[in-house]
């Protein structure tokens, strides 16, 4: 299966989670790497942060919903429940000072439990179901994944539902409210490629 340009053949799902996670670890990297530049890491920590809702999001709708249809519903609710845990650090973190010693403890937790959490999906889970559903597939769901992602909110939202048809409504509500509050945000550049 190609994408749209024919000479870009798509990714499956697999490598563009794994890509993600790449992502938000250059990414935190980077941040470390630029202490007492508040600017820079403030620039940083809003594209991580935003990386995170937008990448959890588009697992939730995609990759969690084929978990749940091929494995089981309990797998499903386990990955559910480890976002939860990362999306209410996030909200927190989102009302404290970039480059204050509450902020950076706060960040470095939230990337031990996202971190954990990545290597199961890439170890253990990504693995199963590629086993169950095969090359083709990951190539669809890495499609889906790749979409609800640039639908999804850019800023954590703990309170919101995280199962796919719901998800989708509740993203459609605070996806424009998002967007107003980035307007005024800086953003640092993606290093990691996105697909
Ligand atoms: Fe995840
Ligand atoms: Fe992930």
């Amino acid at each position: 299966m190609q994408a749209l340009h024919p000479s870009t053949p798509s990714r499956p799902l697999d490598d563009l989670v794994k890509l993600d996670h790449r992502s938000f670890n250059e990414l935190h990297a980077r941040y470390k790497a630029s202490v007492g530049d508040q600017r820079a890491q403030t620039a940083i920590a809003n594209e991580l942060i935003r990386e995170i809702a937008q990448h959890s999001a588009g697992e939730e709708m995609t990759f969690y919903a084929a978990v749940q249809e091929h494995e089981s519903t309990q797998l499903a609710d386990h990955l559910r429940g480890a976002h939860q845990g990362v999306k209410e650090m996030l909200y927190t973190l989102e009302s404290r000072q970039v480059g204050s010693a509450e902020y950076d403890l706060l960040l470095d937790q939230v990337m031990t439990e996202l971190n954990t959490h990545a290597l199961e999906e890439e170890n253990q889970v990504l693995p199963t179901l590629r086993a169950q559903i095969g090359e083709d597939n990951m190539i669809k769901l890495g499609q889906q994944f790749l979409g609800a992602k640039r639908m999804a909110p850019t800023h954590p939202h703990p309170s919101a539902p995280d199962k796919p048809v719901t998800e989708a409504i509740a993203g459609a509500m605070t996806t424009p409210l998002d967007k107003l509050r980035d307007i005024p945000r800086e953003f640092a550049e993606r290093r990691v490629p996105e697909e």
